[in-house]
């Protein structure tokens, strides 16, 4: 892949980031703006990457080049990594290199490369707070979204002026996933991280017994395996355990609701795509026993219950800007109704209504009737089909609504 520099001061953590990128099997080519080159060699990034470096656009004719400048082929050295990467990854990527990118500029090698290359495109934006949110920065980045490029960070931290504030850049732990993400296979989610939540939660009464209900976490997986054939990387944060994993799939264990919210809030900042399949329970103790109950000590038991975290609306209010979120609803009766009121009232995009209990009920089985409940008005009635088929039809709809709420392109 070809890993573009721009002159930040977030620059210090790319030797770090080649590194890990080729811990993990990539080859990497560095490219760099002038600003770039300015605060870190080109030949300390050659040496760390073991391939040679693009820092200069080839010299007006008639100017004076060099030796190397002057070598057949030099001149070509930005269409060549142009196409040759199968991923362009641009990290840090400053508000000048961002406002060039929305341009179209080719002033420099870098804004050169990109606009000459058809492979996917990665922004890992570093700044100061107030030129992360200035209007302009936004509009650059919702241009360069419009056609498609991906964003990982930035964070909120400690920015080169001292100050705290958002605009650092991402970890480069978190710019290898998300890179890694972009290079799975091919398929209409590609790129996307996906964040699916599956089974019944478990609240504890005391170490060996809980509250529980009768999810099966099957609808979850569906959705897991689903995404993951759409070309997504998929993180399953479970109560049941799932041993038939599909390939690009990671399980997160975890057991009650607020373990179920804690694990999401890490993963939610870089999802695309929420999922929340699983069945919290609405209550739970207020004061699980740190010991076994015995029933010889008290014949009678009374269990003081509270209201439980809802996942699904804390979820909803963290959410990033272009991440989707799907709810689910398991109702007895009115289900279109009481599905319609809870997609406004959990702040859902779209919002899944399971009729359960009697001869077809969704929960438990592998077969599933639904009603899909988009905000956008559109109503799909799904008749009684194998949960898979069910997946599928919800990440057409998933697919629906990010292609209406991404910005169009400028023309
Ligand atoms: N949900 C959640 N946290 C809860 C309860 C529910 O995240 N404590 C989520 C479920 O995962 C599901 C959606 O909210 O996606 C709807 O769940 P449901 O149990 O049908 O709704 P409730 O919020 O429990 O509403 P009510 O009790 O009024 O039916």
């Amino acid at each position: 892949m070809a890993l573009h520099v721009s002159g930040g001061i977030a620059l210090v953590k790319v030797p770090e980031l080649i590194t890990r990128l080729r811990r993990e099997g990539a080859e990497v080519r560095v490219a760099m703006t002038p600003t770039a080159t300015a605060l870190i060699s080109p030949t300390t990034l050659q040496a760390l990457s073991g391939q040679p470096v693009a820092w200069r656009l080839p010299t007006p004719r008639g100017g004076r080049r060099s030796a190397e400048e002057a070598a057949p082929g030099h001149g070509m050295a930005h269409l060549q990594l142009a196409s040759w990467a199968e991923l362009q990854l641009v990290a840090p990527a400053t508000a000048s290199t961002l406002a060039r990118l929305a341009l179209g500029l080719a002033d420099d090698v870098v804004s050169a490369t990109l606009l000459a290359s058809p492979a996917p495109l990665l922004l890992a934006p570093a700044m100061e707070t107030g030129m992360w949110r200035a209007a302009a920065t936004q509009a650059n980045l919702a241009t360069l979204r419009g056609r498609g490029a991906s964003v990982v960070g930035p964070v909120s931290g400690r920015l080169a002026s001292g100050r705290e504030g958002e605009g650092r850049m991402a970890e480069p732990g978190e710019i290898l996933e998300a890179a890694l993400a972009l290079l799975s296979p091919a398929g209409p989610m590609r790129g996307w991280e996906v964040l699916v939540t599956a089974g019944g939660t478990r609240e504890p009464i005391d170490p060996v017994r809980f509250l529980g209900n009768r999810s099966s976490g099957r609808m979850g997986l569906r959705l897991a395996a689903e995404a993951a054939r759409r070309g997504a990387l998929v993180r399953l944060v479970s109560t049941v355990p799932q041993p038939d994993l599909p390939e690009g799939v990671e399980l997160i264990p975890v057991e009650t609701g607020e373990e179920m919210l804690r694990a999401c809030l890490r993963l939610l900042p870089r999802a695309r795509l929420l999922l929340m399949a699983a069945a919290v329970a609405d209550y739970r103790l207020e004061r699980p026993s740190e010991r076994k109950l015995h029933r010889s000590e008290a014949p009678e038991l009374e269990l003081r219950l509270v209201a439980n975290v809802d996942v699904l609306a804390e979820l909803s209010r963290a959410r990033p800007r272009d991440c989707l979120v799907v709810g689910f609803a398991a109702e007895t009766e009115d289900v279109r109704r009481r599905g319609e009121e809870k997609l406004r009232r959990k702040g859902c995009d779209l919002l899944v209504a399971n009729q359960v209990g009697g001869e077809r009920s969704a929960m438990g089985g592998d077969h599933a009737a639904a009603t899909l409940l988009a905000t956008d008005g559109r109503v799909t009635e799904l008749a009684w089909e194998p949960k898979a088929e069910i997946a599928a039809r919800i990440l057409d709809e998933a697919e629906r609504l990010a292609a209406r709420v991404r910005p169009a392109a400028p023309d």
